[in-house]
């Protein structure tokens, strides 16, 4: 499966652009640490791309990724993918992380959520001009992107640092990773300051 294919699951799946928007932003991180870790690219990107894709169909956890899993395959999506689309919800699916792609793709997913929204509250609506420092101050403000679980984010970064970084990525610098990938599809996120008020 090629990143148009998959772009074409998305786009005729999730109508929400706040939610084609965080697919962008998870595909973003993971070909960034794919890149770093030795991993494909295409395969990763694809995992981020099509992680949430059946959110709207099946919009629960207990359903979601489970239910998506099926037509992912019928649509040719490899098995590698699937399996870690299926461990972003461990709970939900039974499907643990194993391989790199699964972890990375728990240590992406939610922390997107912050950045987004810490792009969306500043004037200038520009990822690009957002330093690690301002996501950390919205991270420390609880009531801010409050849907956005810290700790389960922390645990999942924790993880995916012992897995793939021998213990060695701390969160900080996990924030800073996702948010230079974002930063480098600004456009794509139309967080580019075209929405600068
Ligand atoms: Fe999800
Ligand atoms: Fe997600």
């Amino acid at each position: 499966m090629d990143r148009a294919t998959g772009w074409e699951i998305l786009t005729e799946y999730v109508q929400d652009s706040g939610l084609r928007r965080h697919m962008l932003a998870v595909e973003a991180a993971m070909r960034w640490y794919a890149e770093r870790l030795a991993g494909d690219p295409e395969s990763w990107g694809l995992a981020g791309l099509l992680h949430d894709f059946d959110w709207e169909i099946h919009p629960t956890t207990e359903q979601h990724p489970a239910d998506g899993a099926p037509i992912l395959r019928e649509r040719g999506c490899p098995e590698d993918v699937v399996k870690a689309i299926l461990a972003h919800n461990t709970a939900g699916s039974g499907v643990a992380p194993s391989a790199a792609m699964d972890y990375a793709l728990c240590a992406c997913d939610e922390v997107t959520g912050i950045i987004i929204a810490g792009a969306y509250v500043r004037p200038q609506k520009d990822v690009r001009v957002m330093k690690a420092k301002s996501v950390k101050r919205n991270w420390k403000d609880k009531h801010f992107c409050a849907a956005v679980d810290r700790q389960e984010v922390t645990e999942a970064t924790a993880a995916f640092s012992e897995q793939c970084f021998d213990g060695k990525l701390q969160l900080w610098e996990h924030i800073a990773n996702v948010l230079a990938a974002m930063q480098g599809v600004a456009a794509e996120l139309e967080l580019d300051g075209r929405m600068a008020s």
